[in-house]
């Protein structure tokens, strides 16, 4: 059954981090959302020298590491210029903001796991460059039964990025893949969250150099015949 079989409203959580350091609150927000309708959109709502900290590392960045993204994954895995033509880069532990940015999700991960019973294992996450004229066409992070993708994370890096701009985040419903649910102006520090089996999304052409994390939480799909280990 669709998470969106519930009542539909502007889906826009401001969580935001308590005095004491935790991110229970805004972690709870996107639980509300996950639970009532599939998706949840924070803005403004992570920790600022998280956020900030990774708009300077990506705009420190070499080009020459950001990589042509395929679609699909391992075998399926094809250069296709006509879906996607954003570059990426994944993120690792070796650098304290990436660090932060992979131990926010480690909390969200519990959190999620303890709060839904989601079953989340590992996450892995790129860095996305988009360049003027740039684009994603609708499509799925994941289909069910086909893929360990459960959780699709995509966090904003654009200061002061206007309507103008384009680069519109666009989700449309799943059972009607013409229905547009949302369409999200990829602002610093919005955070969208949802369910990556249930909802057909594009990037419409971004008019600036657009920088994200879109990142992936996973199942286990380890078998006697093959293990699944973390990216
Ligand atoms: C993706 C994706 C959305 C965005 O990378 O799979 O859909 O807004 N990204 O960057
Ligand atoms: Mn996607």
């Amino acid at each position: 059954m669709s998470a969106l079989s519930s009542t539909p409203f502007d889906g826009t959580h401001n969580g935001g981090t308590s005095d004491n350091g935790s991110n229970d609150t805004l972690f709870e927000s996107i639980a509300q959302g996950l639970q009532t309708q599939g998706y949840a959109i924070t803005q403004a709502a992570l920790p600022l020298t998280l956020t900030a900290g990774l708009l300077l590392r990506v705009s420190q960045l070499p080009e020459y590491q950001f990589a042509v993204a395929g679609t699909g994954r391992q075998q399926e895995h094809q250069l296709n210029g006509f879906v996607r033509r954003d570059k990426i880069r994944w993120l690792n532990d070796e650098h304290p903001a990436e660090q932060a940015w992979l131990d926010f999700m480690g909390d969200l991960q519990r959190y999620m796991n303890r709060r839904l019973f989601l079953g989340l294992f590992s996450y892995e996450c790129h860095f996305a460059h988009y360049q003027p004229g740039d684009f994603y066409r609708k499509h799925m992070d994941a289909f069910r039964g086909q893929s360990n993708r459960v959780l699709t994370t995509v966090l904003y890096l654009n200061p002061d990025w206007e309507t103008q701009d384009g680069g519109e985040l666009v989700m449309y419903r799943d059972d009607d893949h013409n229905e547009e649910l949302l369409r999200l102006v990829p602002r610093f520090g919005t955070l969208v969250t949802f369910l990556s089996e249930e909802f057909p999304h594009e990037v419409l052409p971004a008019r600036r150099d657009r920088y994200s994390i879109a990142g992936w939480f996973r199942l286990n799909a380890s078998t006697n015949h093959r293990a699944d280990p973390p990216r």
